[in-house]
């Protein structure tokens, strides 16, 4: 069940306290969540060769804004944008620009957040420009989807975060590919990141015990080379694979319910899986 009133969850091995939701908090993480994955569904049309990631970002914006909902990545710690749109050996956190022109193959993540009635819908997906890519790239896509899900799958109650972390990093290892180290998942509800952090690696049966009600984000990133990766010096955002190789990120919004998961951020068009898988 569900608690009836909203608790906090205390564990040692956590960033901090964890908040257990309601039923009712579940109903704006549906309306939140709901409206990203809508956006990252309304977007896919436009994803194409010689577009600029600005111009997918202001699509975007004015998507979320036309909803009545707000962007939550506009002014967070300085942020400007209402998505990150991260190309080939970008990680994550890749900041739309007219610079940045989609050429053919190459293979992209948008991850958009959004707040309605206070509630955070955070999920992000990857596209492809014209449809496919080298297989490499395209293993990296379909594995990394397949890693998220067996995070998701982990979700229980009595389960613990290191269960989720050890399904997906076995099976992103077992396939030839690093398991980024420096960023996480999180709690999210009404705010952006809260406790406690969901780490995409780990071993089972250690870590937070999961139960109903808690709020979390499963954002596996998965990388061809190193997991290692650099901070672009200049903009104090862009993550880059150190050796240039490429990434791949899916994100879900997800709560634990009495018996299992629920997620958040599905997409209303069955569009979160690439064509080719
Ligand atoms: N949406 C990202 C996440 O999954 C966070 C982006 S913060 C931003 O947590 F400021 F870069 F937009
Ligand atoms: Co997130
Ligand atoms: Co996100």
């Amino acid at each position: 069940m569900l608690p009836t009133q909203r608790q906090l969850y205390d564990h040692p091995e956590s960033s901090g306290p964890i908040t257990l939701h309601t039923a009712e908090d579940f109903e704006g993480m549906r309306a939140a969540g709901r409206l990203a994955a809508e956006t990252l569904d309304m977007i896919t049309e436009y994803v194409v060769e010689g577009v600029s990631t600005a111009e997918l970002d202001k699509r975007i914006q004015d998507y979320v804004e036309g909803a009545g909902a707000v962007s939550a990545t506009i002014g967070y710690r300085g942020y400007q944008h209402a998505s990150c749109i991260s190309l080939n050996e970008v990680v994550c956190h890749g900041i739309p620009s007219d610079q940045t022109i989609l050429e053919d193959r190459d293979i992209l993540n948008i991850d958009v957040t959004v707040i309605v009635d206070g509630w955070h819908g955070d999920t992000s997906r990857m596209y492809v420009v014209g449809g496919s890519s080298f297989p490499t790239r395209e293993k990296l896509i379909r594995v990394t989807y397949e890693c998220l899900w067996k995070g998701i799958h982990a979700v229980k109650p009595g389960a613990t975060l290191g269960d989720v972390g050890a399904a997906i990093q076995k099976h992103g290892e077992k396939a030839g590919f690093s398991i980024v180290r420096q960023f996480v998942g999180h709690g999210l509800g009404e705010q952006f990141h809260m406790a406690p952090n969901i780490f995409h690696f780990g071993k089972q049966g250690k870590g937070v015990e999961l139960v109903p009600g808690m709020i979390f984000t499963i954002e596996p990133m998965l990388n061809v080379g190193t997991y290692k990766v650099d901070i672009d010096e200049e903009d104090g955002w862009t993550a880059r694979t150190r050796d240039r190789k490429s990434s791949a990120q899916f994100e879900h919004s997800v709560g634990v319910t009495a018996d299992g998961f629920e997620i958040f951020t599905g997409s209303p068009k069955g569009f979160e899986q690439p064509p080719y898988l």
